[in-house]
């Protein structure tokens, strides 16, 4: 899974409205390249969203966030999700997670939480709000003293084809997550072909990191 998640190195956070546009969404994204979704448990439309990109989109991987409640990660598997996440660290949400083998990424923003997240037995970590909580700066420096426990990092929150670079340039970062690509409004467009555009640059931009 973290080989998938490392392959393209990125995964756009998607809030739906309706279920309806989880298909041709899907489509643009696998258009651009990118096989890897997050969904978020924003809106009511998530859990149908999943079922029915799980079901015409076997080959993306999927993944549920906003994660916050208990029966949201139990839906999340049910729907077809193979990986959760969330903006932060409950442990409740950690311990149903684990119990449903679903695997899962807490989110965390300070020394304290990556202990505990590590103490929870989770690896791969949601760095959130990455641009508000510093940056690739903040980042490298908080990840410091844990780089030999083998920990990874997602950060997410304010990253863009503009910086992702500077994030995905740091050895501790698995991947970046973003929604600038599926952005609200293009979904409500149904601008699917800019949705591929920005896909494309954005898979561009984190190629060209480290070549
Ligand atoms: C998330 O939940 O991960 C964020 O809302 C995504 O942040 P962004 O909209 O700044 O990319």
């Amino acid at each position: 899974m973290l080989d998938r998640i490392l392959a393209k190195r990125i995964v756009p956070v998607v809030v739906l409205d309706s279920a309806n546009d989880a298909e041709p969404l899907a489509e643009a994204l696998l258009a651009g390249g990118l096989d890897i979704m997050e969904i978020t448990f924003r809106t009511a439309a998530a859990a149908e969203s999943i079922e029915r990109i799980a079901k015409a989109f076997p080959e993306i991987l999927l993944g549920a966030g906003t994660l916050l409640e208990t029966d949201q990660v139990v839906r999340a598997k049910e729907a077809g999700a193979v990986f959760g996440l969330a903006p932060g660290l409950n442990p409740e949400i950690v311990a149903k997670a684990k119990e449903i083998d679903l695997q899962f990424s807490p989110g965390i923003m300070t020394p304290s939480d990556v202990e505990q997240a590590l103490s929870l037995g989770c690896q791969l970590l949601k760095f959130f709000p990455a641009g508000a909580a510093g940056g690739p700066e903040m980042l490298k420096a908080l990840a410091g003293p844990y780089a030999h426990t083998g920990v990874k990092f997602v950060p997410t929150g304010g990253i863009s084809s503009k910086n992702l670079a500077d994030y995905l340039a740091l050895p501790v970062v698995a991947a970046i997550g973003g929604s600038w690509m599926v952005d609200k409004k293009l979904v409500a467009d149904g601008n699917w072909s800019e949705i591929t555009r920005l896909t494309k640059e954005a898979l561009a931009a984190a190629a060209a990191v480290g070549a």
